[in-house]
């Protein structure tokens, strides 16, 4: 199972991966999750040494080679050869294993940037068994799914908190999330404090949220300590877990 997450800057997206993973690890699953934010935190979060973590942007000498750029050419052909590339550039780590993007180029118009074909050429080629769930953290916005780099994920969770500017960008995201053709688009409301932010989230996303995560004090509190949120007890009562289950209820 492939798992991508979206929406606005800072509603969330890293702090739910990262519960999820945990709830993907109690259950036994093998858990890969890619770091795509150009800003990475995922092993922060994760409580993960950033030491021995070489973002795979670095290597660019490399990507533009797998990616078949062309001399001379403005584009880079696809069908870079990536199937080593998740061996040398992930590190395992208490039961996760986290690959880490780094800061991407932007697209411009007619670019397709070395990282974003073999970011794409992993989630397509990738062979996963039924234990296997890959995370894909991204960073805010919409770029990624405009290029074209998720089209390869199963699902797509887009995170929203009742703001009118995040449940814009979210539905900006779920429609471009449905021209990539994903198969599973869903939102997850976070900082859902009661029912009046129930009923705001349902009336303007026109449809009930996957999940609803609550405001965190114990999340709030590891952030300004620097703890690792994985380490926090049942951080958000049970909707890490409840996510997770729907997740896998899918089919
Ligand atoms: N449910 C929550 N309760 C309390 N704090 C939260 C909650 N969700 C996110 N945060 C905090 O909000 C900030 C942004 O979260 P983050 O996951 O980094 O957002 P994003 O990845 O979308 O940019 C972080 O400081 C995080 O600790
Ligand atoms: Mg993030």
């Amino acid at each position: 199972m492939k798992i991508a997450i979206s929406g606005k800057g800072g509603v969330g997206k890293t702090t739910i991966m990262a519960l999820a993973a945990r709830e993907f690890r109690r259950l036994g699953r093998e858990v890969l999750i890619i770091d795509a934010d150009p800003s990475p935190h995922m092993a922060q979060t994760l409580g993960i040494s950033p030491e021995g973590i070489t973002p795979l942007a670095e290597m660019t000498r490399l990507l533009a080679e797998r990616a078949g750029k062309t001399p001379g050419s403005p584009y880079y052909q696809l069908n870079p050869q990536v199937n080593d590339l998740l061996e040398r550039f992930m590190i395992s780590r208490d039961g996760y294993r986290l690959m880490v993007l780094g800061a991407i180029q932007k697209a411009e118009a007619g670019c397709a940037c070395p990282e974003n074909q073999v970011l794409r050429k992993m989630l397509q080629k990738m062979l996963l068994g039924d234990n296997d769930v890959v995370l894909l953290d991204m960073e805010a916005g919409v770029e990624h799914l405009g290029r074209g780099t998720v089209a390869g994920v199963d699902h797509l969770l887009i995170v929203v908190i009742p703001s009118r500017s995040s449940i814009r960008t979210g539905l900006k995201i779920k429609k471009l999330a449905e021209e990539a053709r994903i198969t599973h688009v869903a939102f997850v409301g976070n900082l859902v404090g009661g029912e009046d932010d129930r009923l705001f989230l349902r009336e303007n996303l026109g449809t009930e949220p996957l999940v609803c995560f609550p405001e965190s004090p114990l999340i709030r509190r590891a952030e300004r300590t620097e703890q690792p949120l994985v380490a926090i007890e049942d951080a958000l009562d049970n909707a890490p877990a409840e996510l997770v289950r729907k997740l896998i209820a899918t089919p």
